[in-house]
């Protein structure tokens, strides 16, 4: 990862031990576990990142090891291992077998099965029965499953199954065109067809799915437009240098690996030139979109994109004027593919000021308006997993407010069904076609440390006093906040009743009021599963069972359904790891806030959805003393406020 090519080695003399791997890094510990173990063109790696120092490591200021951690595992017999290997001695420090673990689907295996499916004579002649023969505008699309939906004589080989969608052009959206019924299962350790499923058939209704104007019938654009253009003739307000950001007393580290793309590192906030952090790390590390439709086009599609698929595989390029606008820093990320060998995502993230409307204002009687503008520092990515994209948002604010945004948009997965009917687990968005409901979970990791690591978790909600002498009119509300002590009481669900929220308490610190710092977060967008215990689906993926989990931090815990997702049986993260019942209170936590989209699909959605955008909130609940934004200056325009006034 570097600002600019041709800097990498001057980044390399002052890299800092949360520094991303660079290419020659991937390059160097590759080639330690393919001399060292004799691997032949059999041998493919999953997964290639920095292996980050452990806390205490990291904050003892002793010199950090570089290590690279490695998953890798061997085509021809599918076994699976993990590695550690040392940077600074191109040595193997750990080689750990990971017997009946699949590793995340890579990207070649999914174009290799592409390939091998559209030259298969099976395949072909599948196809050639329902009138698709030009298989140039076929697209295959692999995904990854799991737990007993995999047949018995299957388990154990490295599986997947794909969806067959094509193209009315050689250009046009694949997604407008779904294959009903046909169903593939494949050997991706071969890249071969193993079965064909052929449930039905659909005489294809007459509809639009494409989005791209010079594919959409009769569009006539809009021509009413003036521009809008942002500048910043002096310069953006953050600085940013290597990967560390400053910006309005906030400062930070950018991180990103291939499974929970942006890492944000060491989040603090300054007061009187002191630091004060707030989060030592912050990530997405799972995603979970399982499909509500259990017909034999669907039962299969319950997809974890961080686990299976890896959010950093999945980065696209960012372009200036169109994914973000004004006054752009881009820092580039590197991965690697599965022989190891190391690529650049240009412009992969975007980090830039925004105008946020108002901070804050009061118009006095006497004295006029006093008006401040907020101005919002954001970091963001965009990830694209087959039909649709995830665009992620950290957005940091003047007021120490911390706001996570997610937008979904790209292209719902749609099946046609035959006249007569009407789609029970779906919605209409075109004629005989319908878009199945889903739901997306995501989990972010939230690694606080409101003023420093010793922290407790207390739930927080509020009650209305029955009436009663000292309540009369029933007009009392008060708070009622929970220190939770265990892992068990950390289990915590969203209660609408009661307004529940958690804060991040450090009773160790204490503000000017006298009373502890903390910081809050407010859980909107959470969704509750809506399973079944005994379903698969959250057999695999327990973390979606609850609205936040509370866990003491342990530098391996870091994968909230398992660091082996692909084709799993069970959650082996935080429902095991909790089982311990650990202490979490004073100690050093980790949040797992789970929140996300409850999507009932809706015809304005069809051929391609605006975005659905849902976010959450960390704010400050007397980790200042009063408003810390007070400071911000106003704006040049004079209006903005009384005369006489300004800044103290
Ligand atoms: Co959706």
């Amino acid at each position: 990862m570097g600002q600019s090519t041709g800097r990498t080695e001057r980044a390399a003399a002052v890299r800092h031990p949360l520094d991303p791997l660079v290419a020659e890094e991937f390059r160097r510990a590759a080639n330690t576990l393919r001399e060292d173990r004799g691997f032949d063109e059999r041998w493919r790696f999953a997964a290639i990142e920095l292996k980050e120092p452990p806390k205490e490591v990291l904050a003892s200021g002793r010199k950090v090891p570089r290590e690279a951690l490695l998953i890798c595992w061997n085509r021809d017999d599918g076994q699976a291992y993990k590695a550690v290997v040392s940077l600074d001695e191109d040595r193997i420090v750990s080689w750990e077998h990971r017997p009946g673990e699949q590793p995340n689907v890579t990207v070649d295996e999914y174009h290799e099965c592409d390939d091998a499916l559209r030259r298969d004579p099976k395949v072909v002649e599948a196809l050639a029965s329902r009138g698709v023969t030009d298989m140039d505008k076929v697209l295959f699309d692999v995904w990854a499953y799991g737990g007993s939906l995999i047949a018995d004589k299957y388990r154990g080989r490295r599986i997947g199954w794909t969806d067959i969608w094509y193209r009315d052009h050689e250009d046009s959206n694949p997604y407008a065109n779904p294959v009903n019924g046909l169903k593939l299962i494949v050997d991706l350790n071969r890249a071969k067809l193993l079965e064909i499923e052929d449930n039905f058939s659909v005489e294809k209704p007459k509809i639009m799915g494409e989005y791209a104007p010079k594919h959409v019938p009769g569009l006539r654009e809009r021509n009413d437009l003036k521009p809008l253009e942002i500048t910043q003739p002096e310069g953006a307000s953050f600085v940013l240098s290597g990967n560390e950001l400053e910006w309005q007393k906030w400062s930070m580290r950018v991180g990103f690996n291939y499974r929970e793309g942006l890492v944000l590192h060491t989040v603090g906030y300054d007061e009187g030139g002191k630091t004060r952090p707030v989060a030592h790390r912050m990530s997405f590390s799972e995603m979970v979109v399982p499909y509500r439709d259990p017909s034999p086009e669907h039962f299969r599609r319950t997809a974890f994109d961080v686990g299976e698929w890896g959010l950093g595989f999945m980065t696209t390029s960012l372009e200036l004027g169109c994914d973000c606008l004004g006054e752009i820093s881009y820092l580039d990320a590197v991965l690697h593919d599965s022989t190891g060998e190391p690529y650049t995502i240009k412009n992969a993230i975007c980090i830039h000021e925004e105008d946020d409307a108002v901070l804050w204002k009061h118009v006095d009687e006497v004295d006029g308006a006093e008006v401040r503008r907020s101005r919002r520092l954001v970091l963001s990515f965009h990830a694209t997993v087959a039909n649709y994209e995830y665009l992620i948002y950290w957005r940091f604010y003047q007021d120490g407010n911390i706001e996570c945004e997610v937008r979904a948009t790209g292209i719902m997965v749609t099946s046609h069904f035959p006249e007569g009917e009407q789609p029970p687990y779906g919605s209409l968005v075109d004629d005989r076609t319908y878009a199945p409901f889903h739901q997306h979970f995501i989990v972010a990791r939230l690694d606080l440390d409101v003023d420093g690591e010793a922290n407790t978790v207390v739930m927080s909600e509020t009650e209305a006093s029955p009436v009663g002498p000292k309540n009369p009119y029933g007009l009392a509300l008060v708070q009622r906040n929970l220190p939770l002590r265990t892992e068990e009481e950390g289990k915590q669900d969203y209660d609408w009743n009661t307004q529940r929220s958690w804060k991040v308490v450090n009773d160790n610190a204490r503000n000017g009021l006298g009373t502890s710092t903390a910081y809050k977060l407010v859980p909107t967008g959470c969704l509750p599963a809506m399973f079944d215990p005994s379903s698969p689906v959250l057999e695999r993926a327990g973390v979606i069972g609850h609205t936040m989990w509370v866990t003491p931090y342990h530098e391996d815990e870091r994968w909230p359904c398992g660091e082996f997702v692909n084709q799993s049986e069970v959650d082996t993260g935080l429902p095991v790891w909790t089982r311990q019942n650990r202490s979490i209170e004073n100690s050093d936590v980790v949040l797992w806030y789970v929140f996300g989209i409850h999507h009932i699909t809706r015809p304005e959605e069809w051929p391609v959805m605006a975005v659905d955008t849902v976010s959450f909130w960390l704010k400050p609940v007397g980790f200042f003393d009063r408003n810390p934004a007070l400071d911000v200056p106003s704006t040049a325009n004079e209006h903005c406020h009384s005369p006489g006034g300004g800044a103290p």
